[in-house]
């Protein structure tokens, strides 16, 4: 067992002999643990999902524009054995989180808002709605869950959480399924816990490999892999501040979400008055200068002018569509889960968030571009450039992380921006990689020591562990199943 785990290990991770022993302990300590959660019993599969960082293209996933993440090499492990029922019992080996028992049943009704259930529930609910396992003849698992991802901080800990039980209840079942067909499917799975994210997070943990950098486009799902510079090294630094995608984040995420889609609409409307083109848009992307075969600049004209630049009421947004107030709250304020987002008190901000929409997408095709060139100065520019577009036009920045972003420019980032979907959490921040030991001493000294002790009113998360807030990323594989002889 010991071997063989650890083969599996190296090829995954791709790691030091050292750090290579840490892995293998972690993953004993979670067979032990199974052994102590389900007597007599041994597991025969293991599943790992990781989570990720992404370098560029923040907030165009849910717009149809592509992104560029890699996955990292902290992940969400599970262990476990397909039951002769439908049940499915996890235990996490963190205490905070209590052991959750239900059966895969459709529909999976869901927990309370906020129960980490919910992820393992989104995934189970999905698969079954898809049908791709017969409700009636699905078999559950039991399992233990460990996990190395900081969590409420944009790396993705639930969307792993997400992907692994998919896989977890697909290999109880027997089912082999693609893994883009399985993004796709587990993007929608967000719904369950309220918020409308796109499909970055369950693609890049699927489909990651080694060494690389992912460009993600959506609708179809399509993935180009991209070569990582030796030179440069990505670092991420926890602000320390919370983001819980499934608390306070959610409202700020989802009001987003709606004013890309109030965008689209408004965008679609002056276009077509304009050019006579019949358009009918599901999303931004579809109003690319491509896909009307006009130059970005005119469409970007055409929209200043029709409904100009600062933010809109929601009365304003339904006389520029020929619509009442309440169908457009019906047809384009309107959640996943059938609720309906209020109007947000400054108004909707839809010209600032087309701009930054817009032009992070071309970001991102600039990135695709100085990565082949094997320009790193041009990658960390426009991750800077990305940076001041989410503060600006997105602002989904906070505070701490303008905070952390400036440090790590004055200590030796070339380029360094927040990470996934903001107002707290991490940032990324490229570093020449011979600096990468002198960067994380002079961060931990200026951020850490300094200015995380001097705001103490502030609500910083606690941590014990140095590793697990400021670390360099090691571009891993993606998610996987293999079958674990726990019985050594
Ligand atoms: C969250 C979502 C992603 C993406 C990012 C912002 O991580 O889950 O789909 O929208 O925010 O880029």
């Amino acid at each position: 067992m010991q071997r063989d785990l650890s083969e599996e290990l190296q090829r995954i991770y791709n790691c030091s002999p050292d750090e290579l022993l840490i892995h293998v302990a972690r993953y004993e300590q979670l067979l032990a643990l199974y052994r102590s959660s389900f007597p007599g019993q041994n597991p025969t599969f293991i599943v790992r999902a990781p989570g990720r960082v992404n370098l560029i293209g923040e907030h165009t996933d849910y717009n149809g524009y592509p992104v560029m993440p890699m996955a990292i090499d902290r992940d969400v492990v599970f262990i476990f054995a397909p039951r002769a029922d439908n049940t499915i019992d996890i235990t996490n080996e963190s205490p905070s989180y209590r052991r959750r028992t239900f059966d895969a049943r459709f529909p999976v009704i869901p927990y309370e808002q906020g129960d980490w259930g919910n992820y393992v529930k989104a995934a189970v609910h999905e698969i079954l709605d898809a049908g791709w396992i017969d409700p009636k003849k699905a078999m559950g698992f039991q399992a233990v869950i460990g996990g190395t991802i900081p969590e409420s901080a944009g790396l993705s800990s639930s969307s792993a959480l997400v992907v692994a039980s998919a896989l977890a209840f697909l290999a109880a079942n027997n089912k082999q399924v693609d893994n883009n067909r399985l993004a796709e499917l587990l993007a929608r799975a967000e719904r369950y816990v309220g918020s409308e994210g796109g499909g970055m997070d369950q693609a890049v943990s699927l489909l990651a490999e080694s060494g690389k950098a992912l460009k993600i486009d959506f609708f179809p799902l399509r993935t180009q892999l991209t070569i990582l510079p030796e030179n440069l090294s990505f670092v991420v630094c926890n602000s320390l501040i919370r983001a819980p995608k499934s608390e306070s984040v959610r409202y700020a995420y989802n009001r987003r979400v709606i004013e890309c889609r109030l965008a689209t609409a408004l965008v679609a409307k002056a276009v077509q008055e304009r050019s006579g083109k019949n358009i009918h848009p599901n999303r931004l992307a579809d109003l690319s200068g491509q896909k009307l075969g006009l130059e970005q600049r005119t469409i970007d004209k055409i929209v200043s002018q029709s409904f100009g630049e600062r933010p809109l009421r929601l009365k304003e947004i339904a006389q520029h569509l020929g619509e009442t107030a309440e169908a457009v709250q019906h047809r384009l304020c309107t959640l996943r889960d059938g609720s309906v987002l209020t109007e947000p008190p400054d108004g909707f901000k839809v010209w600032n968030r087309y701009r930054h929409v817009v032009s992070e997408a071309q970001r991102v095709e600039s990135a695709v571009a100085a990565f082949a060139a094997g320009d790193s100065f041009a990658v960390a520019e426009l991750m800077n450039q990305s940076h001041a577009s989410c503060r600006d036009d997105y602002e989904v920045s906070c505070p701490e992380l303008e905070a952390l972003v400036s440090i790590s420019r004055d200590h030796g980032a070339l380029g360094a921006r927040p990470t996934g979907a903001g107002f707290g959490g991490c940032t990324v921040n490229a570093v020449p990689s011979d600096q990468v030991t002198q960067f994380i001493d002079s961060m931990t000294a200026a951020y850490y020591h300094g200015y995380v002790k001097k705001e103490k009113e502030r609500p910083f998360t606690h941590y014990t562990n140095l590793h697990d807030v400021i670390f360099v990323c090691r571009a891993t594989t993606g998610a996987g199943a293999w079958p674990s002889r726990g019985d050594r």
